[in-house]
């Protein structure tokens, strides 16, 4: 495998490195925002929601028309805190719970299986494009409850959507290019809109076990809040299991003692997926707004300034992670953020790592010779949503 696009993605860690050391809060003059990389001040920020708050005000970037993506997901509990975040995160939080995805876990087994038998007979795979890209766009409309035979609608939305990077750091350095993209992106949200409303009418009739349905029957919610929270779920669940996914398969099939041994050894499997979510952790950050004066280091950042905390970095951090660039399946996983920490503590996180288990086991099950020839990365310096974009595999002799 050419590893030149590992050996520059990775750069990112080593520049994490040299801010821990040298500027550990760090404020950019260009961005106007703060960062922070040590673990312990990306762990106190996520666990102060009163003064680091998650409703952020970005200024306009000077675009002509409004961003719809980005105006609906503001309204999700995402980005909102207090009581709002408290009421809108109750109402799925049943249908994220542990036991609840053991009880719906064939939902899982059955999209692995499809996508898997859509592999058989093929030399050579995008293990992305064929994989782990469809795997969560066709696990979440499963689990809302939308009718499985749209998939590939849903598919093609979610290629538009990420299409665009998603940034909300900075404008795009061509503004046509930006205008473009959002009128594109505008257009898929009113399909989604128009897509999703008859659902809704449906639910509101027909109760059931299923998170539409859920939502629907909400007091909390009204027809936009209905879209934006399912917008949410299809979103927040997406590029970022992928790249989980993606990164476990890239990084399995360097090692060759733990490929043999996993399919016989689940345990070991989800240890596999718990360290690349610290190594390569798939979220390398989180956003917050100060709300109150505080004091991090010897910095003092005041209200209304924007805090970029750096997940990635803290995934590394030497005071908390021995070794840090080795892979070892031996850590203390609790202490780990990839999921973030506190009252925003990724919702669906139990069923991300149930979808990357399933799907790294079923896959080596299947094909345990797996070889990959090439990789592509995003063309991006500091990737938000770390992993391979692209993993070019042979997967039968
Ligand atoms: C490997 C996969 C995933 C990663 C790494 C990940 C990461 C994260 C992180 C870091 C946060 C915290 C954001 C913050 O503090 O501002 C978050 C929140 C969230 N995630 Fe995930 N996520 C993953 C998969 C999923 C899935 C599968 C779903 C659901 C279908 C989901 C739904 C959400 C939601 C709704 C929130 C907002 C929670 C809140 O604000 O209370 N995520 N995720």
């Amino acid at each position: 495998m050419d590893n030149k696009q590992v050996v520059h993605a990775t750069e990112q860690f080593a520049w994490y490195d040299s801010m821990r050391e040298t500027s550990p809060v760090h404020y950019d003059p260009q961005s106007e925002v703060w960062e922070l990389f040590r673990y312990k001040d990306v762990w106190n920020a996520l666990m102060a929601p009163g003064i680091f708050s998650s409703q952020i005000h970005w200024t306009a970037a000077g675009n002509r028309q409004q961003d719809e993506l980005g105006r609906l997901l503001g309204m999700t509990l995402l980005f909102q805190d207090g009581e709002t975040h408290r009421t809108l995160r109750k109402i799925t939080q049943p249908d994220f719970q542990p036991r609840f995805i053991d009880s719906r876990q064939t939902v899982i087994v059955d999209v692995v299986d499809e996508l898997l038998d859509r592999l058989q007979g093929k030399e050579s795979v995008d293990l992305v494009r064929d994989f782990t890209f469809p795997l969560p766009v066709k696990v979440i409309s499963r689990w809302l409850g939308i009718d499985e035979s749209d998939e590939p609608l849903f598919h093609m939305w979610m290629t538009e959507l990420f299409g665009v990077p998603l940034n909300t750091l900075a404008a795009s350095p061509n503004p046509d290019e930006q205008e473009r993209a959002i009128a594109r992106r505008n257009k898929v949200i009113a399909e989604m809109q128009d897509y999703f409303s008859p659902y809704f009418s449906y639910y509101r009739s027909h109760r059931d076990s299923r998170v539409i349905s859920h939502m629907v029957n909400s007091d909390a919610l009204d027809q936009e809040g209905l879209l934006a929270y399912t917008l949410l779920l299809f979103i927040a669940g997406h590029i970022t299991t992928t790249r989980l996914l993606s990164s476990t398969l890239l990084l399995l099939s360097e090692r060759e003692q733990a490929r043999w041994r996993i399919p016989k050894d689940e345990e070991l499997g989800r240890k596999f997926v718990e360290e690349t979510l610290r190594y390569w952790s798939p979220v390398q950050l989180v956003t917050r707004e100060v709300r109150e004066p505080v004091t991090v280091g010897n910095a003092h950042i005041a209200p209304g300034d924007h805090v970029i905390l750096w997940l990635g970095s803290a995934n590394r951090d030497p005071e908390q992670f021995a070794s840090p660039d080795s892979f070892d399946l031996e850590r203390d996983f609790s202490r780990v953020l990839a999921f973030g920490i506190g009252s925003h503590y990724c919702l669906g996180a139990p069923l991300a790592r149930r979808e990357a288990v399933i799907g790294l086991m079923r896959f080596l099950r299947r094909y345990p010779d797996y070889r990959v020839r090439n990789v592509v990365f995003p063309d991006r310096k500091r990737l938000i949503f770390f992993g391979p974009q692209e993993i070019d595999a042979v997967i039968a002799s």
